[in-house]
């Protein structure tokens, strides 16, 4: 085997555990010193300006030559980095050197268009070579990322932008997704319309589908632009705190929140976790992270701690079923894919279809097997092990989030015994809690909050434009410690079980989705009055959306019957948010329940979506609400 890798050192991964305990910090700074530094910093973190922090302060790095030129120069310029397979069957790859020249390309051409360090440049594309090449690029130079998921509407796409405050687009025509070329500019156009997003200069368009488009004066072809840049291109260094990316995700109120993450130790925390949580072989290993880069897993997992550690890996433009649905394993055995790395609902869907299909192909080459997003359940865990992992491959269940930048809970392959259903434990350097209302930690088998109770180095550093909203958000509630806004439990072992969101943020096939967004979506459409909506169990999903709507008096007669309203809304709320946030169903009702003060109580509809009885009504403005939804219910009169 090769030692060209000898620059990423393997740890002895049960030391990390120890070493961490003794100095943390020092473990930190020996984590970051795994990255190249321009300039080496002498000071890991400065938690005096609490909640913001500051790691490795003094350093200076270039995050895309980490991920990029410093496996080349050490000599691996011609490994894989990137194995692209396209829904239609077409396929690229990439080696170090290739992917670099194209990074610096691509620099180039946001140089030209006037992006300097600290501008925000959008990036709305397909899961193609060019999404992970424009994030380097942007990193490159210093500026900032904001990724937007390329099934967000035009609407969910302005919102960001706008907030944002974009001063370039990075699209594509279109992508493929289930078999068909599914357009992305119209959105794009849509959210540039009538001048609603003053910020934004210009619009690179990749080609990918070929597909009509509609052009406009800001428009430029990505491949135009990057055939006339210089193929040279310096990385220069910036500080450790200089921003790298914005990502915006769900949270309690409609507004998404824009988590902002910075440089050092991001990329610190990223890469560590990415080798010792997967145990990787950068030498040897195919890893193969299902995510898209619209989410974070997409940024740490894909872009950012799979190129730093210099490791091939496949990225798959579309759906797990297109064009046949053994597409996921017949892409494992093509590049011997050996770390698979995604989320539960597609496990639950790939065991609803039967093992018949994944036996079809040969899976050997598979030796560690991740799951991120939302609770496994253990049935899908137990599947999941035998039938992809052949009973040899570990399970690594990691519990993170957009906020935390990086994995924080998990067991270590090798060093952990795995226990179906549970993240288990903190990794070396992170230290995490379960406690009660007032903070103090609970003892085992009893059921609290899960918090975070010393900064990390990936931790968000804000939310952008809004520091009173991240104080509030996440450092208020426990006074000193991080919130996470999940509910949690230590077991009889000490292991970690997350019991899920105890806000109101929903979580549907491992996307995060806030009711008060969807609420807003439902009522901003002439026919509804008032909207709430709840998570409900589900199967499939993990969570569904489940709507209960009052229309206006007016409008009754206009809107129909309650099938057509349930019909015309789900399509509304995919116009304002995107499909993924998609009602599962809509209730039409003529009272919400509300308690005295007015506040709308989910807690009961919630047992309505999930068929349950309904909990205790005494605290309702008016205790006759409940009975009246349950009997419309029982009547069969929705959908
Ligand atoms: O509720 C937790 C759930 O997903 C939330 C974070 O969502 P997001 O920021 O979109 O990031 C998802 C990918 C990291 C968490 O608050 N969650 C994530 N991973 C797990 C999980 N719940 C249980 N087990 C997990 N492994």
């Amino acid at each position: 085997m090769s030692d060209s890798f000898e620059y990423l050192a393997r740890e002895t991964k049960s030391d990390l555990y120890s070493k961490a305990k003794k100095d943390r910090m020092g473990f930190w700074a020996e984590q970051a010193n795994q990255l190249h530094w321009h300039k080496p910093f002498t000071k890991t973190l400065d938690w005096s300006a609490a909640p913001v922090a500051t790691w490795f302060e003094d350093g200076e790095l270039n995050v895309a030559y980490n991920c990029l030129d410093r496996h080349v120069l050490a000599g691996n310029g011609e490994r894989i980095a990137l194995h692209f397979e396209g829904e239609p069957g077409d396929s690229r790859s990439y080696s170090y050197a290739e992917l670099t020249a194209e990074v610096k390309r691509a620099a180039n051409v946001l140089t030209s268009l006037g992006i300097e360090r600290g501008d925000r440049v959008a990036i709305y594309l397909p899961m193609i070579p060019e999404a992970v090449i424009a994030m380097l690029a942007v990193a490159r130079i210093g500026a900032i990322h904001s990724v937007i998921f390329g099934g967000f509407s035009a609407e969910s796409l302005a919102t960001r932008i706008h907030d944002a405050d974009a001063k370039l687009v990075i699209t594509a025509d279109g992508g493929f997704r289930r078999g068909k070329a599914s357009a992305l500019k119209p959105a794009v156009d849509d959210a540039l319309g009538e001048n609603a997003c003053p910020s934004v200069e210009n619009v690179l368009v990749v080609k990918r589908t070929g597909g009509e488009v509609n052009w406009t004066a800001k428009d430029i072809w990505w491949s135009e632009a990057m055939a006339a840049a210089d193929a040279e291109h310096e990385a220069h260094a910036f500080p450790a705190e200089n921003p790298l990316f914005i990502l915006y995700t769900s949270g309690t109120t409609g507004k998404p929140k824009g988590i902002l993450h910075t440089s050092g130790g991001y990329l610190t925390q990223a890469a560590y976790t990415h080798r010792n949580v997967f145990d990787l072989r950068s030498e040897s290993d195919v890893y193969w992270c299902t995510a898209d880069v619209g989410w974070i897993t997409g940024h740490s997992y894909v872009a950012y701690g799979p190129l730093a550690n210099g490791v091939t890996q496949v990225i798959y433009e579309g759906t797990p079923d297109a064009p046949h649905q053994g597409r996921w394993w017949e892409i494992i055995e093509k590049y011997r894919v050996s770390i698979l790395y995604t989320a539960p609902t597609a496990i639950r869907s790939f065991m609803k279809l039967g093992r018949s299909i994944p036996d079809k192909f040969d899976l050997s080459s598979i030796r560690v097997l991740g799951s991120v997003g939302e609770p496994i359940n253990p049935e899908a865990w137990l599947w999941y092990s035998e039938v992809i992992g052949g009973n040899r491959a570990p399970i690594v269940d990691t519990w993170w989030q957009t906020e935390t930048g990086a994995i924080m809970i998990s067991p270590l392959p090798g060093v952990t015994t795995t226990k179906p259903g549970s993240a288990q434990v903190a990794i070396p350097g992170i230290v995490a809690k379960v406690v009660g209302e007032d903070g103090v930690e609970l003892a085992n088998e009893e059921s609290g909050y899960l918090t975070i109770a010393e900064p990390w180095p990936s931790m968000l550093r804000g939310i952008w434009g809004d520091p009173k909203r991240f104080q509030e958000t996440y450092w208020d509630r426990f006074p000193g410690q991080y919130f996470a806004g999940d509910g949690a439990k230590k077991d009889a072992d000490g292991d970690i079980w997350i019991l899920g969101r105890v806000d109101d943020v929903m979580n549907v096939s491992g996307h995060r989705l806030s009711s008060a967004e969807i609420e807003s979506a439902l009522v901003s459409h002439p026919w509804v009055a008032e909207a709430a909506v709840v998570g409900a169990n589900d199967e499939m999903t993990g969570q569904a959306v489940v709507a209960f709507v009052i229309l206006r008096l007016d409008q009754v007669e206009a809107a129909g019957s309650d099938a057509d309203v349930s019909r015309v809304l789900r399509e509304h709320v995919a116009k304002e948010i995107g499909p993924i946030a998609k009602p599962r169903q809509i209730m039409v009702v003529a009272e919400l329940p509300k308690t005295r003060s007015g506040k709308i109580m989910r807690r009961l509809l919630r047992d309505v979506a999930e068929d349950r009885p309904i909990g205790d009504v005494t605290t309702l403005a008016d205790t006759t609400v409940m009975s009246s939804i349950s009997a419309k219910l029982a009547a069969g009169a929705n959908d």
